[in-house]
């Protein structure tokens, strides 16, 4: 069978640059490549694998004779050329919100769901990328004893809101520190030296939508609707890789060194939890990595059954590019059966 024809959609962004680097890593075979941004980076040059491409403006024309698209452009985007993909005869691996609770829209996490890929009707939605984080070392557990509910916090990185906010932490770091007034451009409040509830608007019951994304996806991916989640998501002065606090409440008893045991061969997952050395997952550790990192695993006496953990995952990554290329590894090994 032959090589996929892809497109990047969104190459420019914090997504789309690290997709580039995971294809080349993990060795994703291609025959070709096309990227797409808007009109604003068209003509624009990205290197790639020893070869220099031409960064075109998506329209949806942009996918005549490709076969699978990673999408990373934003929402609305994906909702306006992810139909013209799929007419063209192309897959879409979407990372943004557009069609992660569409019925007929797989959402996967290969490590838990993969079976679900097989479903597609031309497009699979990456998850929100804290959910990710969260549900790579919970499902283990879950299958194990049934999560019947659990409450996360999260600490996430300024790049979770794209490039342009990575950027906007750094500046306004610099000018704090050189006593200069701080710009806001991107964010709606300074990152820099602070932390503020998820820029993501709130909904009627006071849920932000990040939060209200990591409640509904949930059930999606573990196929169980009937698991009670509760979040607070917050942004912090972090570059890059979000973190959670994790309390969970299972129906049979797990205690933290069976969760350990589980979690120690999990895929997706590495211990970090030396409590002699105080030292547990950390964002600035986990940037670059695939793995989800957990520790602090301790019984939450507050409830029967408890048990609480704090884990951090790099979002680019395992929470958005390396996930979607997961995806089509399997995607692209059922072509090779058919
Ligand atoms: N950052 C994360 O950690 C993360 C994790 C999971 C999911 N996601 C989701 O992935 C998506 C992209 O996130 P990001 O962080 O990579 O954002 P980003 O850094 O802001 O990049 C946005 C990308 O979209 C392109 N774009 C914007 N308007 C466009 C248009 N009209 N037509 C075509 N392309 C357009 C941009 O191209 P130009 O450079 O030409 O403007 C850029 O390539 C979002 O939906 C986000 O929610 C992000």
């Amino acid at each position: 069978m032959k090589k996929p024809d892809i497109a990047i959609l969104g190459v420019t962004g914090a997504v789309g640059q690290e997709l580039l680097a995971i294809l080349e890593e993990r060795k994703f075979p291609f025959a070709s490549l096309k990227l797409l941004a808007s009109g604003r980076s068209a003509g624009k040059e990205q290197k790639f694998m020893g070869k220099t491409y031409k960064i075109e403006e998506a329209t949806p024309d942009s996918f005549e004779g490709i076969d699978l698209v990673f999408a990373s452009a934003g929402g609305s985007i994906s909702k306006a050329l992810a139909p013209y993909a799929v007419k063209a005869g192309a897959v879409v691996v979407d990372n943004t919100s557009a069609f992660r609770m569409d019925p007929e829209v797989p959402l996967v996490i290969p490590e838990i769901n993969p079976e679900d890929i097989a479903k597609h009707k031309g497009i699979i939605a990456n998850p929100n990328c804290s959910t990710i984080i969260a549900l790579v070392p919970l499902w283990p557990i879950h299958k194990a004893v049934k999560i019947k509910r659990f409450v996360a916090v999260t600490y996430q990185a300024a790049s979770g809101a794209g490039a342009k906010a990575m950027e906007e932490l750094r500046i306004q770091a610099r000018d704090f520190l050189a006593g200069r007034p701080v710009q806001k451009n991107v964010l709606p409040h300074q990152i820099a030296f602070n932390v503020f509830s998820h820029n993501s608007g709130i909904g009627p019951d006071g849920y932000n939508e990040e939060e209200t994304k990591m409640i509904k996806e949930t059930k999606k991916i573990f196929h169980d609707s009937d698991i009670r989640i509760s979040a607070t998501c917050v942004r912090v002065p972090v570059l890059r890789a979000h973190s959670e606090a994790l309390h969970i409440e299972t129906e049979k008893p797990i205690t933290p060194d069976d969760a350990r045991v589980l979690l120690a061969k999990a895929p997706g997952v590495k211990i970090v939890d030396d409590r002699e050395r105080n030292y547990f997952p950390m964002p600035l550790e986990t940037t670059g990595q695939d793995d989800i990192h957990v520790g602090r695993l301790r019984v939450d006496s507050s409830v029967t059954n408890g048990l609480a953990m704090f884990v951090s995952g790099d979002q680019i990554r395992k929470g958005a590019a390396t996930n979607a290329v997961q995806i089509a590894e399997v995607l692209f090994k059922d072509w090779r059966l058919a």
